[in-house]
């Protein structure tokens, strides 16, 4: 591929990277307010806050997270190929773990949490079961929360292998030898 095709879409591809990142981050602190406003309100708000944070979390912070995986699966493929750096790698892990925990842990507590919100708002009380359900489905998303902090760290520290940093540095110098003796 030539070199200015290349170019043009690793930018396009980090262009949709930052997408996906914006959709996912954005959405998820969106659905933080939207949980604050409608948890102080009647137990019918209450239960359609918990709809409009369940349709949210499937639809854009999965579809926005989705988008990163693969544009960043694409983007180290064509700077790096198949011999990624150790941070790809590294968030690369971290994204799975993070998408395993959303749909094995968060999703099903989210799922009980509006169960309980719907049964409130159909029986005019507030279940015991709610709170717990909601707590529990908040302490996943914390620690989910976490997971992309730190994804995010490495993608902007960018960790190396154990002395890979020290020879790409003595390559860089012997390449550059001749010219600095010309
Ligand atoms: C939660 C998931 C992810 C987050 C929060 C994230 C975040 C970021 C951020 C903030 C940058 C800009 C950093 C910079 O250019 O200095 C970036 C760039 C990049 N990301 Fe991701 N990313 C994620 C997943 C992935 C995955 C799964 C891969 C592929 C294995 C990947 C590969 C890349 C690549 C190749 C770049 C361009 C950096 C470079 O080559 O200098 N990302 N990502």
């Amino acid at each position: 591929m030539g070199y200015a095709i290349k170019r043009q879409l690793t930018r396009v591809l980090l262009l949709v990277h930052f997408v996906g990142l914006t959709l996912s981050l954005g959405t998820i602190f969106t659905n933080v307010l939207i949980e604050r406003h409608t948890g102080s309100g009647s137990l019918e708000q209450l239960s359609f806050g918990r709809d409009l944070v369940n349709l949210s979390s499937q639809y854009l912070i999965q579809s926005g997270f989705l988008i990163m995986v693969f544009s960043g699966i694409l983007l180290t493929l064509l700077r790096y190929g198949i011999r990624a750096p150790f941070w790809a790698w590294l968030k690369l892990g971290l994204s799975v773990v993070i998408f395993a925990v959303v749909i094995f842990a968060l999703d099903p507590a989210r799922s009980v949490a509006t169960e309980w919100a719907h049964w409130s708002a159909q029986h005019g009380q507030l279940a015991p079961e709610f709170l717990e359900s909601t707590s529990r489905a908040a302490r996943i998303g914390r620690s989910v929360l976490f997971l992309f902090a730190i994804t995010t760290i490495v993608a902007i520290w960018k960790p190396m292998w154990p002395g890979s940093r020290a020879r790409r540095a003595a390559n860089a110098t012997v390449s550059q030898a001749p010219a600095s003796a010309s």
